[in-house]
C-alpha cells in the first residue's frame, strides 16, 4: 500500500474516532448549555478534547511528523510530514444544533499554508451527516457513508449558472467586502450557499453538490483536507493574494470556473 493511502486511512480511523467524542459531546453539551456564553464555553471544551484526542493518537502513531491544529501549540517533527488539524469545522453549527459540523484531518509535506505545503492526505468527516470524505495524492477522493463508498468528481458543467458555496469571517468589519464580492459573483451563480464549515464546502464541490466555493480568510486548518479532496477529484484550489484585511482569497471547483470567479472578486 502507497505511502499516501497509508496516511488517509490512518487520518481515517482517527477521525471516526474524533467524530463519535464531538457527536457524544453535543449530545451532552446541547442539554448543559442554555444561552450563548456557556453553549461558547462548552463547545470549546469539545473543541479541544478532540484536538487533544486526534494529537494524543498521533503522537502514539506517528511520533515523528509535526502537528498544526487550531487548538493547541504547532509543534515541529522531524519526518517533514505536518499533521494540519481541525477537530470541529463549523462550530457556530455545532453549538447551534446543526449538523453541517466536521473533523478535519490531513497530512502535509513542506510548509505550514496553503501555498508552502503539499498535502498527501486528508479526511473530512461529518458525523452527524453520516459522511466520511477521504483522499490521498494521486489515488482520488470518495466518499464513505452507510449508502457505500463513491468516488468523487468535480461538476464541469453548469448550464444554469453554478451552485456556489462561500463563507463570511467572524469579524463584522469584514462583512460589507463579503457581501460586495458575493454581489460580483452573483451573475455566475444559479444560487449561493452558506453552510457554515469550509471543510464540508469544499468536500461538497467535490462531490459535485456545489458547482465551486470561495471564501477570505480561512485559515490553514479549514482547507488542508478539503483542498486535496477537491484536487483529487479532479478540481482546482487557488489562494489569491491577501485584501485590505490581510485575508487572502480560496476559490475551488472546476478549473474554469475557478478562472471565471477570480476574475471577479
Ligand atoms: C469556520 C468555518 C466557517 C468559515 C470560517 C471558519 P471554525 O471554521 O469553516 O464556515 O466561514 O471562516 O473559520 O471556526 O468553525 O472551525
Ligand atoms: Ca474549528
Amino acid at each position: 500500500m502507497s505511502v499516501h493511502l497509508e496516511l488517509r486511512d490512518l487520518a481515517r480511523d482517527i477521525a471516526t474516532e474524533a467524530g463519535e467524542l464531538a457527536r457524544r459531546r453535543r449530545a451532552e453539551g446541547v442539554r448543559i448549555a442554555a444561552s450563548k456564553s456557556t453553549l461558547a464555553d462548552i463547545v470549546t471544551e469539545a473543541d479541544r478534547e478532540v484536538e487533544a484526542l486526534i494529537r494524543a493518537r498521533l503522537e502514539k502513531d506517528r511520533p515523528g511528523d509535526g502537528f498544526l491544529g487550531e487548538e493547541s501549540d504547532p509543534a515541529p517533527g522531524e519526518s517533514g510530514i505536518t499533521w494540519v488539524v481541525d477537530p470541529i469545522d463549523g462550530t457556530v453549527n455545532y453549538a447551534a444544533g446543526m449538523p453541517s459540523y466536521a473533523v478535519s484531518i490531513a497530512a502535509v509535506r513542506g510548509g505550514h499554508t496553503f501555498e508552502a505545503w503539499e498535502a498527501l492526505a486528508g479526511v473530512v468527516n461529518a458525523p452527524a451527516l453520516g459522511e466520511m470524505f477521504e483522499a490521498a495524492r494521486g489515488e482520488g477522493s470518495r466518499v464513505v457513508s452507510a449508502a457505500g463508498t463513491v468516488p468523487l468528481r468535480v461538476t464541469s458543467e453548469f448550464p444554469a449558472g453554478a451552485l456556489i458555496g462561500t463563507g463570511f469571517g467572524y469579524d463584522s468589519a469584514t462583512h460589507a467586502d463579503d457581501i460586495r464580492t458575493v454581489q460580483s459573483v452573483m451573475p455566475l451563480a444559479r444560487d449561493v450557499r452558506r453552510i457554515g464549515a469550509a471543510a464540508v464546502d469544499l468536500s461538497y464541490v467535490a462531490a459535485g453538490r456545489l458547482d465551486a466555493f470561495f471564501e477570505r480568510g480561512l485559515n490553514p486548518w479549514d482547507l488542508a483536507a478539503g483542498a486535496l479532496i477537491v484536487e483529487e477529484a479532479g478540481g482546482s484550489v487557488v489562494e489569491l493574494p491577501a485584501d485590505r484585511f490581510g485575508r487572502r482569497m480560496t476559490i475551488a471547483g472546476h478549473a474554469d470556473l475557478v478562472a471565471r470567479i477570480a476574475e471577479r472578486v
